[in-house]
């Protein structure tokens, strides 16, 4: 049950820095060894790239471990949309090797794609909360996300956790083959850092509900911009606004902003931006300026390291590749606080169902 809490969501929300810590402990010994089996590795150090599918939030973890994967394991990436790959399947290259994101593991859109690459013989793994469930089944190899079970209807702990165990597989992948980055990976150190950090934004929620009540009160749209993984995690936070709040919300590649979608700024349209990668930090704050000569209201989410006076979240410093973990937790928090204040359902969304078993 939700217990205490008036929302699944909110304590879907409240249990990541736990979910983070039990990862740690499935997946990591004391002394940071990786608990993957050398079946895996092989498999995907014999593979020439990997192609990650998925829908929906699991999608979003996937292009965050797209990342991952490049930089911890030297390792090529694709990741894809399930609906859209299944029937427009692009030319793989040689060796690929297929891992299906899905919270639920029973999502039909990307049970097509197994099926087929199934047929094809490539190798697969699924990365899943459901042990036993299809998509779990169906694959060569499974991990688990131990999450615990997510009622609510807006993934967040899967988001989190999925992002977690790609980072244990890309570091393993790493380390199996001798990649500098990955040998001195420090993953219980890190990961204890995100779990702390998200500990730090949960224990201030009465800030973003002012912060919501403030920026997003009246508006009926809004949109989410960053760079690179904050580009990514952008789409998540937009995806959860959506969802539950109703506002349409895009996420955009803030850069991108100015060849067109900027017509639709006008007086008053919140635009909220992460500001954790720090190589484009800089232009992304030229990007507000920007809409704000445009009448747009600006609000930022900003790593501690980069912050000025004017920012309005202040997320506490942790690995540049794990950024996302943390900065998504104001996100869901963000979407929770205005479903809530326009008084709708906040754990059944209308349209939607936990689980999309239909392509
Ligand atoms: C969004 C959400 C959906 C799911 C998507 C995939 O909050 O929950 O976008 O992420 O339907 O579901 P799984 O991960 O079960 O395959």
């Amino acid at each position: 049950g939700k217990g205490a809490y008036p929302h699944y969501m909110l304590k879907e929300v409240d249990e990541q820095p736990a979910v983070m810590r039990r990862l740690l402990n499935e997946y990591v010994t004391a002394d940071g060894q990786i608990k993957i089996n050398a079946d895996l590795l092989t498999a995907l150090e014999a593979a020439d790239r990997l192609y990650i599918v998925a829908a929906g939030t699991s999608y979003h973890a996937g292009l965050i471990g797209k990342t991952l994967f490049e930089k911890l394991a030297k390792k090529p990436v694709e990741v894809h949309v399930a609906s859209e790959f299944g029937y427009h399947m692009p030319l793989l290259s040689a060796k690929p090797f297929f891992i299906f994101l899905t919270q639920s593991g029973e999502t039909a859109d990307s049970r097509q794609v197994l099926v087929q690459t199934n047929q094809m013989g490539y190798p697969s793994l699924t990365i899943t909360n459901s042990q036993g469930s299809t998509l779990s089944r169906e694959a060569d190899h499974t991990l688990l996300l131990h999450a615990g079970p997510e009622i609510a209807v807006a993934s967040t702990k899967a988001y989190t956790a999925q992002i977690a165990v790609e980072l244990f597989l890309a570091v393993a992948l790493g380390r199996h083959q001798e990649q500098a980055v990955a040998l001195e990976f420090d993953v219980n150190h890190e990961l204890t850092l995100v779990a702390t950090g998200m500990e730090a934004v949960l224990s201030d929620k009465d800030q973003i509900e002012a912060l919501v009540k403030h920026y997003l009160a009246t508006t009926r749209n809004a949109f989410y911009i960053g760079r690179g993984t904050d580009y990514a995690l952008s789409l998540e936070a937009a995806l959860k606004l959506k969802e539950i709040s109703y506002i349409q919300a895009e996420g955009f590649a803030a850069g991108e902003l100015k060849h067109g979608t900027i017509a639709l700024i006008e007086d008053g349209t919140p635009v909220l931006a992460f500001l954790m990668d720090q190589s484009t930090i800089d232009h992304t704050r030229g990007n507000l300026q920007e809409v704000t000569a445009r009448g747009a209201q600006t609000f930022t989410i900003v790593s501690d390291a980069f912050a000025q006076p004017t920012d309005q979240i202040v997320l506490p410093q942790v690995n540049p590749l794990l950024t996302a973990l943390v900065g998504v937790v104001p996100a869901q928090l963000i979407a929770y606080y205005a479903s809530l204040q326009r008084g709708l359902d906040v754990d059944q969304p209308r349209n939607l169902a936990k689980s999309v078993t239909v392509e």
